[in-house]
């Protein structure tokens, strides 16, 4: 990937340029969002990057916050670090209010607390499987074999996605986030598109109780929805529930292999859980959120211009020092929870509530099974930063029964 410095614009001061590269910066490291932090420390608040064809980053919670949610100046139209010709197009991601609500409401219902709490009893069993397959062994590669199946099982069954072909779909969605310019974007979409034109015809043949079928019966303001509303709902609802819950899950028993502790404590008292999955929420975020700016702006000391990129370190929010004491330390026990990784405003995660439950009850499952575990020593783990960032293995080993 090109990372060529772009001239400085007029509008940005000396003062706010930082370089950084967003997809291969040298400076992080396997603990990647604490090398994160790290590494921007003597960064500005609000800060230009000429890297990637220059584009603005913001770090602390209460900017991000104020950027997500203002979209009348920072347009969710285009999602893309250099911006591309033909910006891929989602919904609802890709439509600023008042456009998306109709699209939320006709989510909601399906993931709802009540929606999920439906789900639980299936999405137990499926995680229960999962870590038997595993348990005996004495070892396994988590990543691979645990967190990367767990929650694309649960999204292909919703969605009503055949689960054999689940390792198929999950490298589209690794080379769709590895990928940066337009060829590359067209390539990865159209293979989505293929496969969900596909069901969506089987689905019409043959209805089931899934959310495919529920979008083809669907009303939106006394209509149907068209093919390409549907396509672009499917596309967000793949790239958006295959890779973060993996992601996130990828780094909490990172950190859980080496609190041998913390895994006691859970092991013996599981209605911790929910604790222990938010806060590896709020210590690893994986999305960061890019805006355009779509009118001049000048606020919180800096000038944007209209055709700028502004990415939103979500991530960062939850290690903001001002928000959160001694925010770099894991505590299940802290009262401030306080982060936006599920972003907030008109684009507020509508999967928080299924990620949530995913997270608490694959821990659940595993600590029952697993209750003492640690990583592989001397193995490297692997990770990819980007827009998204990935955890790419985690061999643990423990003492089998
Ligand atoms: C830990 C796991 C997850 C994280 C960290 C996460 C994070 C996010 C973030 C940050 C956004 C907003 C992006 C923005 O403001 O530009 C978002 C949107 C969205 N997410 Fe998630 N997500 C997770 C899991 C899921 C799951 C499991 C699903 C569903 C299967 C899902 C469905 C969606 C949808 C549909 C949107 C678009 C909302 C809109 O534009 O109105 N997410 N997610």
């Amino acid at each position: 990937m090109a990372t060529t410095a772009s001239v400085i614009p007029a509008n940005v001061r000396p003062e706010q340029v930082f370089a950084f590269d967003i997809y291969a910066d040298p400076r992080i490291e396997d603990d990647v969002q604490g090398s994160y932090a790290r590494a921007l420390a003597g960064a500005p608040d609000i800060f230009w990057t000429p890297l990637n064809g220059g584009h603005w980053i913001v770090k602390r919670y209460d900017l991000i916050s104020e950027i997500v949610k203002n979209p009348a100046v920072f347009s969710a139209r285009e999602m893309q670090i250099p911006r591309v010709e033909n910006p891929p197009f989602f919904i609802p991601l890709s439509l600023d209010p008042p456009q998306n609500v109709p699209y939320r409401h006709v989510l909601m219902p399906k993931f709802s607390p009540r929606a999920v709490a439906d789900m639980e009893p299936k999405m137990r069993a499926m995680a229960a499987e999962i870590v038997e397959e595993v348990a005996g062994r004495g070892a396994c590669d988590f990543v691979h074999d645990v967190a990367a199946r767990f929650p694309v099982s649960v999204f292909m069954v919703l969605m009503g996605l055949p689960v054999d072909r689940l390792h198929e779909f999950r490298s589209i969605a690794d080379e769709h986030f590895k990928a940066r310019t337009d060829a590359e974007f067209v390539v990865t979409l159209g293979k989505i598109a293929s496969i969900f034109t596909e069901l969506l015809d089987l689905r019409r043949r043959e209805p089931a109780d899934d959310l495919l079928t529920y979008f083809l019966e669907t009303e939106i303001e006394g209509r149907k929805l068209s093919q390409d509303e549907i396509l672009a709902m499917c596309m967000v609802l793949f790239l958006g529930g295959m890779d973060t819950v993996t992601n996130v899950t990828g780094f909490s028993f990172q950190y859980l292999a080496g609190d041998p502790a913390l895994q006691a404590r859970l092991a013996a008292d599981p209605s911790r859980m929910p604790e222990f999955a938010e806060e590896g929420l709020r210590m690893f975020g994986v999305i960061g959120t890019p805006r355009l700016v779509v009118e001049d702006f000048d606020a919180y000391g800096a000038s944007f211009r209209k055709g700028e990129m502004v990415l939103s370190a979500l991530w960062e929010s939850g290690r903001d020092d001002r928000k959160i004491p001694k925010p770099q330390r894991f505590d299940i026990d802290r009262k401030e929870k306080a982060h936006l990784n599920f972003s907030t405003g008109p684009h507020l995660c509508l999967g928080h509530a299924l990620a949530r439950a995913e997270m608490r009850i694959l821990a659940e499952e595993w600590l029952k099974r697993i209750p003492a575990f640690r990583a592989v020593p001397g193995t490297r783990h692997g990770f990819r930063i980007g827009t998204v960032i990935a955890l790419e293995s985690l061999p643990l080993e423990w003492d089998a029964a």
